[in-house]
């Protein structure tokens, strides 16, 4: 069954944008995805198809009124499909997000924009609160897009043969290991030895160290989570 994306938007044009492109745009023309935009203006109410109002307790900016944002959740039925809602209060997206969500049908992405949605539409239909990253983006747009990005490459096909899905950053806890190709020596800058030895085991051994280290010193909050998953951290267990 195709896995299927419905965006709501008031910016229906920022899409598919760069998914219309390489990987993610050919699977998309081969449906092995599908994409449903829906502008959110036409949920909107009155004559001006008004999608926001002031915020109670003042403020600056508009905040997304509940009412016309549940319509729209309510008319693309969900059905089974998780309905997400990025925001930088949202709980930080990660690889084990995105595999959950590509083994399911679909899902269901309700872009915000000016300061964001009102809080009891998203407790009322069991919204996601995503993050992509501690920065502040101008709307979901963008966000949506890095999300399904990450999702549509993880459907089975998209990839071809390629092992790359399985022999990346965060599918063992730790970020990948470095690259090099041609040519061996470059700028006075020579590939490591040991990719030239031809010796297999001893290559697996050198990425592994070099996967372990990178996370040590870059990300030691996946290096931490790592060493306890693995059983290398006998320190006591945080409570
Ligand atoms: N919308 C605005 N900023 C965002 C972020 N950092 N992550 C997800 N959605 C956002």
């Amino acid at each position: 069954m195709t896995w299927q994306a419905t965006i709501l938007t008031l910016f229906p044009g920022m899409f598919p944008g760069p998914l219309g492109q390489s990987l993610a745009g050919r699977a998309l023309e081969d449906g092995l995805w599908s994409l449903d935009l829906r502008d959110l203006r036409e949920y909107g109410l009155g004559r001006h198809r008004t999608v926001d109002d002031t915020p109670f307790g003042g403020g600056a900016g508009m905040v997304m009124r509940p009412d016309v944002v549940a319509t729209a959740i309510r008319d693309v039925a969900a059905a089974g499909r998780p309905v997400i809602y990025p925001t930088p209060r949202g709980r930080l997206l990660r690889q084990d997000d995105v595999r959950r969500l590509t083994s399911g049908p679909g899902i269901v992405v309700l872009c915000g924009r000016y300061e964001g949605v009102d809080e009891r539409v998203l407790e009322e239909c069991a919204v996601e609160q995503v993050s992509i990253g501690d920065y502040v983006l101008s709307g979901g747009e963008m966000a949506a897009l890095v999300l399904l990005d990450s999702c549509v490459r993880l459907i089975p096909g998209v990839m071809g043969s390629d092992a790359s899905g399985t022999e990346e950053s965060f599918s063992d806890g730790l970020l990948e290991y470095p690259h090099y190709t041609k040519p061996a020596s470059w700028e006075g800058r020579d590939v490591p030895d040991i990719l030239l030895s031809g010796h297999h085991a001893a290559i697996a051994s050198w990425r592994q160290t070099e996967s372990e280290t990178a996370t040590r010193v870059r990300r030691p909050d996946l290096w931490a989570a790592y060493r306890r998953r693995t059983g290398q951290d006998t320190s006591d267990p945080v409570s």
